[in-house]
């Protein structure tokens, strides 16, 4: 079973008309690709240690699941504690793939929001002993992270005093940075976050996948899924195809709308990994989340009939998890709707949806999966972090740097006399 296939029939100039890419700017494009290839295959020797994902047999690999297996088997829930790449990965997996039966309930906390925090910390008493926490910061000096780390050790060590320590799990790099000095030295489980590995790439490493092992999600499973050859192909397509669509149409938006709730949190990550990785020197595309159908009632309007500025990418699921038939009473309200499945609406909302775009002439694809599973999930991760990084090359932008977000990082300590 393939585990995803990228159909861009509709991003060239024989649907879209003047806003698809043309088989001359096409042709022109091959060189770059070929290019773009090279410099990938060089980064991946060692320095982008997420273009090889690991496998079953990887000793970090076999490390995770240890770790979570003792998470498992001692505590209730795991809370998360981390921002950015640092949650983001965790959040879409558990979201798609997370199933309370087989694991530990799991709690993302990101934002220092005052209210929101004080109200987590407020009943902590109830939930937090036995409760493994897990911080998690690649550079182990996150404003955001430190800050609310801080809080919950306090109410933690308040709760069990020295045993507190064998609840709380450390992933950052193991380069001597302060969270790094502090795990070792108070004795806290240490997960290293890999040296070759950026926060935005890491759904794949050990900041995605301890805490989705916890949760029960077979993460070898995942792992496989990444590994699938095909994916580079696609990748390479979907990356030329919306630089072109960026630098030649003026179509800088790129919206990602998958028809799936479970999928909703990947759109989260999608944006973070597009924007962060390729908004540089003054150039790079926007990405939109959206979701379907919901986004059929909201942003749908603008992308018919608003400016031609965006290109657009649906991800179809085949045939869900789960399926619900519709009680012949509903052909009281609408006529021929009863007996009909739920997965019937959802296809057929996505397809009137791309066939009303190709109508108005708007560039845009399907990535259609066969369902949603811990292969096809790897294998969504995998494909789009391939397709930013040659998206990058093709813009010929750092990908892999974000000068923007230490910019404000710095400002914001400076704010706070703390630099
Ligand atoms: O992708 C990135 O590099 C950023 O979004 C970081 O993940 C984010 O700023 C958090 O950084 P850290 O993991 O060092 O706490």
């Amino acid at each position: 079973m393939h585990s995803l296939k990228y159909d861009d029939a509709a991003m060239w100039d024989t649907v879209a008309g003047q806003g698809g890419v043309t088989k001359a700017e096409w042709r022109a494009m091959i060189p770059r690709l070929r290019e773009a290839d090279r410099s990938l295959a060089r980064l991946s020797r060692g320095k982008q240690g997420w273009i090889s994902p690991g496998s079953a047999k990887d000793p970090w690999v076999k490390e995770v699941l240890a770790q979570a297996k003792k998470v498992r088997g001692s505590s209730r829930g795991l809370l998360v504690i981390g921002i950015g790449g640092s949650d983001l990965g965790a959040r879409a997996l558990l979201q798609s793939l997370g199933d309370p039966s087989k694991g530990v309930w799991l709690d993302v906390l990101s934002n220092p929001d005052p209210e929101y925090i004080a109200a987590k910390l407020d009943d902590a008493k109830e939930w937090l002993k036995e409760t493994a926490v897990l911080v998690v910061s690649k550079s182990g000096m996150t404003l955001e992270t430190m800050a609310i780390f801080s809080l919950v050790r306090e109410k933690l060590k308040a709760l069990k005093g020295d045993k507190h320590r064998s609840q709380i799990y450390v992933i950052s790099d193991p380069n001597g940075n302060p969270l790094h000095e502090l795990s070792k030295s108070e004795g806290y489980n240490f997960i290293p976050h890999a040296l070759n590995i950026g926060g935005r790439f890491s759904i794949l490493s050990s900041v995605g996948l301890f805490p989705a092992a916890c949760a029960g999600i077979p993460i070898t499973r995942v792992l496989k899924g990444a590994q699938d050859r095909s994916l580079k192909n696609a990748a390479q397509r979907f990356a030329a195809l919306h630089t072109l669509a960026m630098a030649t149409h003026g179509q800088g938006t790129h919206v990602l709308m998958p028809y799936s709730n479970a999928l909703e949190t990947f759109g989260d990550w999608y944006r973070q990994i597009w924007a962060e990785s390729l908004g540089k020197n003054g150039k790079g595309p926007t990405p939109l989340a959206a979701l379907g159908t919901i986004d059929q009632h909201s942003q749908v309007q603008l992308f018919h009939d608003g400016p031609n500025d965006k290109a657009y990418t649906f991800i179809s699921v085949e045939k869900p998890r789960r399926d619900v038939r519709l009680p012949a009473s509903v052909n009281r309200i609408m006529p021929g709707l009863g007996g009909k499945k739920l997965s019937e609406i959802m296809q057929a909302s996505y397809k009137g949806t791309a066939t009303a775009l190709s109508g108005a002439q708007r560039p845009h694809g399907t990535i259609t999966i066969p369902t949603i599973s811990p292969e096809t999930v790897g294998a969504l991760a995998q494909f789009f972090m391939l397709a930013t990084a040659y998206t990058g090359e093709l813009m010929g932008v750092n990908t892999f740097d974000q000068p923007g977000v230490e910019a404000g990082k710095i400002e914001t300590k400076r704010l706070l006399g703390l630099v």
